[in-house]
């Protein structure tokens, strides 16, 4: 790995401007292995780089992959504007590192939601001709019948798609509930193809992306952790 100076380090991790992690660094706010490190050209070695800053402990990344069990009320838009962006989950340092959302959720859906600042990454995550299985349980208005679910699998007709769209799977978890899987990512689609089915859904939760099972990651809702890359290594097609 190559070497960084420290300011530059702390400043990747986006703990502020290098001119600010210069200061941070003099002010002894910063240690290495418990000790204290007052000169901010000291060039570190990256690999499995920790450090404590105003007693927190991090671990140097060079790119960060987290997931979220996102809460309801909470806006993935860049801009959010009726309620709070995700990114306001997350310790600030994230958006200084620009983590984005891989993809998006609606306000009112909650669950599993991948969040990085590896722009290769999000763009591979939310390509369409990636066909990366996403798993919804959808709460559904009226009973779930099975003419609803053969409807779902034989694809529905949205208005503005050119072919019907239909779930890769989809079965019935409870009267109202449905695990419903999808591998396209359109605009509200869940809810769409439920309503041109016929019935509404109440509340939408993503519990899995490919085999990144939300349960398995036991984080409460708003609570978040990085992915290692055997985590990272489920995310691929089936
Ligand atoms: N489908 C929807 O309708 N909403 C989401 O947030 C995700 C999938």
């Amino acid at each position: 790995m190559s070497k960084l100076s420290l300011d530059r380090i702390l400043q990747s991790q986006g703990f502020g401007s290098r001119k600010y992690c210069r200061s941070l660094i003099e002010d002894g706010e910063v240690a290495i292995g418990g000790s204290v490190v007052t000169d901010y050209r000291l060039t570190p070695e990256l690999d499995g780089l920790s450090f404590t800053l105003f007693d927190d402990e991090w671990t140097y990344r060079a790119q960060v992959y987290i997931a979220l069990n996102k809460p309801a009320n909470f806006e993935c838009s860049r801009k959010p504007s009726h309620h709070p962006g995700v990114l306001t989950i997350l310790p600030e340092q994230f958006s200084w590192r620009d983590v984005q959302p891989v993809g998006r959720l609606d306000h009112d859906t909650t669950g599993l939601l991948l969040m990085s600042d590896d722009g290769a990454f999000i763009h591979a995550q939310s390509s369409p001709k990636r066909h990366v299985p996403k798993v919804y349980a959808a709460t559904t208005h009226d009973a779930v019948t099975e003419e609803l679910i053969a409807q779902l699998l034989g694809g529905v007709q949205l208005h503005d798609e050119p072919a019907p769209l239909a779930a890769v799977t989809c079965r019935q978890l409870d009267t109202h509930l449905l695990e419903i899987v999808l591998e396209q990512g359109k605009y509200h689609q869940v809810k769409r193809m439920l309503a041109a089915a016929g019935n509404h859904c109440s509340a939408l939760r993503r519990t899995a992306i490919g085999g990144l099972q939300l349960e398995a990651l036991e984080l409460e809702e708003g609570e978040w952790c990085y992915l290692e890359q055997a985590q990272l290594d489920l995310l691929v097609p089936a």
